[in-house]
């Protein structure tokens, strides 16, 4: 067979990771976010039980329910905790709950996203201060909040992280979600500043474009989809928050001692690439990368 005749070189799905250590033994996570078992904190509640971990779960007005049946889905005893983003006494709460129930916290996951529909697809120039100052409050403010409320519950040290799309660029019709997450990204530094001392941890995830329910206020997905599929080296399933929860469990457990103030980029490495064109050397089975050499 000719070079140019080569066959499509299937791209290889990215390995199972070996059954997880038990590297959150004995650790107590309280994790927020969940809404379904689509929700990208589902998979890390899953991912931290599978370390070993105890898992407690936040939720909020009409969310409730729905967080109750997730919890009931990863057999999780405790009751799901109230805590709106936008309401600091319910995190006080929530803190105050937790260290009766626990005497005390080791990590918390930052999972919550919110931007009214004006300040979305497409009306970046014309959303108004008062939907722009809900996202930024509920969205990226409100991990100070949570991180100021549950700080001194993590008497031996902690980790908390958030989940953002990476801020560092502007994306097609993320509006305002995206200075949002620029604003949660410097956050996470400064967090990770004052924090630090108290040997707290802060990082974020910049995930790639996943399938939940947030993700469908997002009008772009489709596109977003598309553009991963062409661009990111390792490919990307919009379906699995499996590899954004390991990362998690990661940042979570002691194997990350020594990160804090991070952005780890969990998104099959599309962030690292430039354009890709036609004739790209990725493109190019011919003489480089045929079928038979593919990886099975
Ligand atoms: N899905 C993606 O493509 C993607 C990519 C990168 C980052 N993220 C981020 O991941 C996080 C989780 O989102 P997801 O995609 O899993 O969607 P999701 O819809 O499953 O989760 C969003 C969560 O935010 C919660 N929430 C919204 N307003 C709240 C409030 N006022 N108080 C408390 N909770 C509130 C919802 O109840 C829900 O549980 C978000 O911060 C999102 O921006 C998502």
């Amino acid at each position: 067979m000719s070079p140019s005749q080569g066959a499509p070189v299937p791209m290889p799905a990215l390995p199972e990771p070996s059954p997880s250590l038990p590297l959150l033994a004995g650790r107590r996570i309280l994790v927020s976010g969940v809404l379904t078992p689509k929700s990208i904190a589902y998979a890390i509640a899953e991912a931290c039980l599978r370390g070993g971990a105890e898992v407690a779960l936040t939720s909020f007005g009409r969310a409730m329910s729905l967080t109750e049946r997730s919890a009931r889905r990863l057999g999780l005893a405790g009751p799901v905790l109230e805590m709106d983003a936008s309401r600091p006494d319910q995190m006080a709460a929530v803190a105050a709950s937790l260290r009766e129930r626990w005497g005390g916290l080791d990590g918390a996951v930052h999972a919550i996203g919110f931007a009214p529909d004006d300040a979305l697809g497409g009306n970046f120039l014309t959303a108004p201060w008062e939907s722009v100052a809900m996202a930024m409050q509920i969205s990226a403010f409100s991990l100070k909040t949570m991180a100021v409320e549950l700080a001194p519950l993590m008497s031996r040290g902690g980790s908390v992280v958030t989940l953002t799309f990476d801020a560092t660029v502007a994306w097609p019709l993320y509006d305002w979600m995206g200075p949002t997450k620029a604003a949660l990204e410097a956050i996470v530094r400064y967090l990770a500043r004052d924090l630090g001392p108290r040997r707290i941890r802060v990082n974020s995830i910049a995930a790639g474009p996943l399938e939940t329910v947030a993700a469908r206020a997002i009008p772009s997905l489709t596109g977003l989809k598309s553009a991963w599929r062409q661009v990111a080296p390792l490919g990307w399933d919009t379906g699995d928050a499996g590899p954004v929860a390991d990362a998690a469990l990661f940042l979570l457990s002691d194997l990350a001692r020594a990160v804090t103030g991070e952005m780890l980029h969990v998104d099959g490495g599309y962030h690292s690439q430039g354009a890709r064109v036609p004739g790209d050397v990725s493109e190019l089975p011919a003489g480089f990368l045929s079928a038979e050499d593919a990886p099975a």
